[in-house]
């Protein structure tokens, strides 16, 4: 088995930015697992059998893949699938703070994980999942920025949300 990397997050949805880590990371590590959190998020607009299945569709193109749940403490799930490293991407100086805190009490948890970090490239940088669903809550473009599959989960939710409500 090779050098393999566990991507994790939310993936609320998966966005274009994501999908780059993902590229890049296979340049250094022989694969990469993407690991979708299936408790944490309280208020995610997509179940995680959907933001599996839209990450899955999103990255099916990439060799060495492999989208996966998990549940529980992330160390925990990374040692099972024995890789030793967690990669994160940094999009700005302000996600620092809240990455060095988990990468700080992961590494407390489990001394022989290693979380590294991938800077966001130039096109993606100001992409994030939180900023997709507030401009498509809103009726805003998204395009060039998630997947298709993923413009139309977005579209069709924000549809069914707002017919909710008009009752
Ligand atoms: O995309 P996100 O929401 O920033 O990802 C956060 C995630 C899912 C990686 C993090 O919340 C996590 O690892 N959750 C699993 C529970 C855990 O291990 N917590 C301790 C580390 S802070």
């Amino acid at each position: 088995m090779g050098k393999i990397a566990v991507y994790p997050g939310s993936f609320d949805p998966i966005t274009f930015g994501h999908a780059d880590i993902v590229g890049r990371a296979l340049e250094c590590f022989d694969g990469v697992i993407v690991a979708i959190a299936a408790d944490g998020q309280k208020n995610a607009l997509f179940t995680v059998e959907e933001r599996v299945d839209m990450a899955r569709v999103a990255l099916r193109e990439k060799p060495d893949v492999v989208v996966e749940s998990f549940r529980g403490l992330l160390v925990d799930y990374v040692a099972r699938t024995k890789a030793t490293v967690i990669l994160r991407g940094l999009r700005a100086t302000s996600d620092f703070d809240y990455e060095f805190h988990m990468a700080s009490t992961n590494k407390n948890l489990n001394e022989n994980v290693e979380t590294l970090f991938m800077m966001a490239s130039k096109d993606f940088f100001f992409v994030s999942s939180r900023t997709i669903k507030e401009v498509a809550g809103l009726d805003g473009s998204v395009k060039g920025l998630v997947p298709e599959c993923v413009e139309k989960k977005l579209k069709e939710r924000f549809a069914a949300i707002r017919k909710r409500e008009q009752k």
